[in-house]
Formats: C-alpha cells, sequence, structure tokens
C-alpha cells in the first residue's frame, strides 16, 4: 500500500442489512452483509428489531471487512457511512459506529446518500475484471423495496428524479404479492424463482395509468389481492395449483409497468445509457426483457452484478471514494436523516 492510495470504510445499515466494505482507489477489496432473518416471522422489517440486529452485528462485520481486505485501520483514508434515507433507529447505529470509529482514529468522515450510492454501485471496480461502467448523461431506473424512481445521472453527484412512485415501490409490490399467496419475506426473489415455471400470459392484471414518468404499484396489489381472494373462495387449493402461473403474471406485469415508463424516458430526454439499481434490479425478467429491449431501441445498457443490487456498504464506499475525491467531508455533528433529498 502506498500513501497515496485512497481507502475508503463504508458502512451501511440503512434497513435490515448490516455492511461494511473496503474500497480502495475505486476497486472493492471486501464487501461483508450480515442479513437479519429475524424479520422473516413477520413478514417485513420490524424496525427495532432491525435496530438491535445492526447494534450485534456493526461490530463484526466491520472488523470482518476489515481483516478481508488486508488492511490496517491506520490505512484508511475515510469512513463513509450511509446517512440516509431510511429507518431511523437503524442509520443510527451505522451513523453512531462511523462517527466513533472516525474520533477515536483520527479519521475524516463522509455522509453517503443511500438512493445516490445505488446509482454509484455502476462504478464499482474489481480486482482484475473488466467492468463496463455507465457513461455520462444515463438513466437509472432505481427500484428497491422502498423507492421507484426513474434518476437522470448528469455526473457522479448531479442527479435529477425524473419520476417517481406516487405510492408503493415496485419491490414491496413484489413482496405484498407474494405474501398474498403465502410466500415468507422478502418475496421478490421467491417469485423471481417460481415464475420460471409459468406462464406470465396466464393471468391479466390491469395496468395503472399515471401522468409522466411516475408509478402506481398500490391498485396493483389491491387487485391481485382481490383476485387471489375471489378464486380462493371458488377453490380452496387456488393458489396451490396455480402458484407458478401467479408468480410469473404478477411479474411480467411489474417489469412491463416498469419498462414502458423507461421507454418514454429515454424518448424524452434523448438519453439511450440506461441502467437499472437496486433490489429489485435483481429480478431476472426485468435483466432479461432489458437486454432484449436494449436492440429495440438502441440502448447500452448497464445491469449491476447481482452482489451490488441488494443493499451493500460496497456502493456506500465507492460513494465515499468520489466524495473524498472533491474533499466533501462532514463533521462530528452530522446525524442520520429518515429522509435525505440528493
Ligand atoms: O435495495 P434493497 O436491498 O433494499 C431497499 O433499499 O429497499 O431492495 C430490497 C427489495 C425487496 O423488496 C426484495 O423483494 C426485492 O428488492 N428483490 C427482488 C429480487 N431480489 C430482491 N424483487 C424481485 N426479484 C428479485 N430477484
Ligand atoms: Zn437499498
Amino acid at each position: 500500500m502506498s500513501k497515496n492510495d485512497i481507502v475508503i470504510l463504508g458502512i451501511e445499515s440503512s434497513c435490515d442489512d448490516t455492511s461494511a466494505a473496503i474500497v480502495k482507489d475505486g476497486v472493492v477489496l471486501s464487501n461483508i452483509i450480515a442479513n437479519q432473518d429475524i424479520h422473516k416471522a413477520y413478514g417485513g422489517v420490524v424496525p427495532e428489531l432491525a435496530s438491535r440486529a445492526h447494534q450485534q452485528n456493526i461490530i463484526p462485520v466491520v472488523d470482518a471487512a476489515i481483516k478481508q481486505a488486508g488492511v490496517s485501520i491506520s490505512e484508511i483514508s475515510s469512513i463513509a457511512f450511509t446517512r440516509g434515507p431510511g429507518l431511523l433507529g437503524s442509520l443510527l447505529v451505522g451513523t453512531s459506529f462511523a462517527k466513533g470509529f472516525a474520533l477515536v482514529n483520527n479519521i475524516p468522515l463522509v455522509e453517503a446518500n443511500h438512493l445516490q450510492a445505488h446509482v454509484l454501485a455502476h462504478f464499482a471496480k474489481e480486482k482484475g475484471m473488466e467492468i463496463k461502467s455507465p457513461e455520462f448523461p444515463f438513466l437509472c431506473l432505481l427500484v428497491s423495496g422502498g423507492h421507484t424512481q426513474i434518476i437522470r445521472v448528469n455526473d457522479y453527484f448531479e442527479m435529477e428524479i425524473l419520476g417517481n412512485t406516487i405510492d408503493d415501490a415496485a419491490g414491496e409490490a413484489f413482496d405484498k404479492c407474494a405474501k398474498t399467496i403465502g410466500l415468507s419475506y422478502p418475496g421478490g426473489p421467491l417469485v423471481d424463482k417460481l415464475a420460471k415455471l409459468g406462464n406470465e400470459k396466464a393471468f391479466t392484471f390491469t395496468k395503472p395509468k399515471v401522468a409522466n414518468l411516475d408509478f402506481s404499484f398500490s391498485g396493483l396489489k389491491t387487485a391481485f389481492l382481490y383476485f387471489v381472494r375471489d378464486r380462493v373462495k371458488e377453490n380452496k387449493t387456488f393458489v396451490k395449483e396455480n402458484i407458478n402461473d401467479l408468480c410469473a403474471s404478477i411479474q411480467y406485469t411489474i417489469v412491463d409497468i416498469l419498462l414502458n415508463k423507461l421507454k418514454l424516458a429515454s424518448k424524452q430526454t434523448g438519453i439511450k445509457n440506461i441502467a437499472i439499481a437496486g433490489g429489485v434490479s435483481a429480478n431476472s425478467k426485468l435483466r432479461n426483457t432489458l437486454i432484449s429491449e436494449s436492440t429495440n431501441n438502441n440502448w447500452n445498457v448497464y445491469i449491476p452484478e447481482f452482489k451490488y443490487t441488494t443493499d451493500n456498504a460496497a456502493m456506500i464506499a465507492i460513494t465515499g471514494y468520489y466524495k473524498y475525491l472533491r474533499n466533501e467531508f462532514v463533521e462530528q455533528d452530522v446525524a442520520p436523516m429518515a429522509r435525505m433529498k440528493f
């Protein structure tokens, strides 16, 4: 390690994953994630339990990230932490740890916006791997459990939200529909898996009519709930007999809604560099549809590696790296923010 190397410790604790990562000069050396299985029993994230689990996980996770990367604490140039948006009790754990660690070791702090970090995950480099990062300007469809946005990305920290959900997020639609048919939390990956065995045209669900580049998923979620409830009244084993088709059909509908808005955004802006990010960008139907649409629309598409789709600290450390290059540090009085704009 030379004196000029920039080594960033990233810390993420905005929801139910505790994660720490080390990034050296933009290259990810480690990315440790501790998931919290405790929420499965409740069908969704319980904020108080998430906060407590973060407290238990944070020290071993940071320790593992530093050890795996083979760096020493004295070599860390800066600590990047998720300031928001997210669950306040969860954010407090990562923020407090980052502040304490920075103070004790005399290391400067940088803050990261969780949503910007999902987008900037596209700039994470890997040792010995050729990674194609998007060229500016690009459009990024950010789809997670809490957000559904189309973002125009002009530069690392020059982002503009062109479209947003007016109610539920796409990930929430996946999770809630999954819950309706008895799948455990988070349902998105399970729907994806079962959909591979089903017919996506078996059932049709009405798509919402929302102006411009905005989204809505709450009507779809309710329509799915009523549809399943009515069919079960007629046939008690309806869900069991049709689970693959139900998953394929709801997944098809959600992906179609997302792709239609993305096409409109590309048409309105003339931008043909298209990226996806966030937990739902792990969805195989979304990834495959984006690839097939790229030829029809002349798009350059950027699909993140699976490990950078759901919440992780590598994306926080990458964000920290670019902030470090701009000398954008924060002081010890920084506090987490449940809601945080770009
Ligand atoms: O980005 P993320 O880890 O956390 C938030 O910031 O929300 O996203 C989690 C969301 C969950 O709703 C989960 O069901 C969804 O991403 N998800 C998927 C898939 N993998 C994760 N949804 C559909 N298909 C998948 N393969
Ligand atoms: Zn996220």
